[in-house]
């Protein structure tokens, strides 16, 4: 059985205001409370941050960052460090979202770089990976994962499992309505969680999150869920209204 806390996240992307973010906590907290048994992160702009961390701290839900730099500070106009970010009240960042990849031209060594930056600040990485449609209908899906994990991870250590969060999001799935069947989903998971046990060891393996992010919504959630290698969703779209992200923390397996 699954000992792992299930992790259901809100990537907002570059929606709502900060005044929009405090009404959607209260509406959120409103509807799941604090429970215990799952943990409840958003992921708002940089911006809203500091805004929004003591409501956030107050309603027990974890606060994220889209994105660091991988230098501690220097003359990197537009660019965060992880310092910043954690003197925000954030515990994680996300690190390769695919939309820094193919929108920003993020390569794989930045990737690794951030990461690593990541786990040596103390602050925990949300590693995004995934294949876009013309790889898996190719057969690479697996390649793709592999050298994504591979530039990600190659030279950090971690700690302990809690310290790394991977998130799956198969480029195909995002934002498209498409989700990936839970099959799909559970077949990439469990690949991912034998790359961390032949990379690290088995406590790593078993006790790192693996989110899935493309299209989750309130009327798949559960089915994925219910998959044995899936500890939590990286949500877009359906994170946007509180009453949609709050079913999605409601899941039940
Ligand atoms: O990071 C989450 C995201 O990329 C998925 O977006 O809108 O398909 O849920 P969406």
């Amino acid at each position: 059985t699954n000992a792992r806390t299930p992790l259901m996240a809100a990537n907002w992307k570059m929606h709502l205001s900060v005044a929009e973010a405090i009404s959607f906590i209260a509406a959120l907290h409103e509807r799941v409370g604090s429970s215990q048994d799952r943990e409840v992160l958003i992921a708002p702009p940089f911006t809203h941050l500091w805004p929004l961390r003591e409501t956030m701290a107050a309603a027990g839900f974890s606060l994220a960052a889209q994105n660091c730099h991988w230098e501690p500070q220097g003359a990197f106009t537009g660019e965060v460090s992880l310092s910043m970010i954690r003197e925000t009240g954030c515990r994680y960042v996300i690190v390769g979202h695919s939309e820094r990849r193919h929108i920003f031209g993020e390569p794989d060594e930045w990737i690794g770089l951030k990461t690593a930056a990541a786990l040596a600040r103390g602050v925990v990485p949300i590693v995004c990976i995934g294949e876009k449609i013309e790889e898996r209908e190719a057969g690479l899906t697996e390649e793709v994962l592999q050298r994504q994990l591979t530039a990600a991870l190659d030279k950090v250590s971690v700690p302990s499992a809690d310290a790394l969060v991977i998130a799956y999001e198969p480029v195909w799935a995002i934002g498209t309505g498409k989700t990936a069947t839970p099959q799909q989903a559970q077949e990439a998971h469990a690949f991912v969680r034998q790359w961390l046990e032949k990379r690290f060891d088995k406590a790593v393996a078993n006790g790192v999150r693996i989110l899935y992010g493309g299209s989750v919504k309130p009327d798949n959630v559960d089915d994925l869920m219910a998959q044995p290698d899936i500890d939590g969703a990286l949500v877009g779209g359906a994170s946007l209204k509180a009453s949609s992200f709050a079913r999605i923390v409601q899941f039940t397996r």
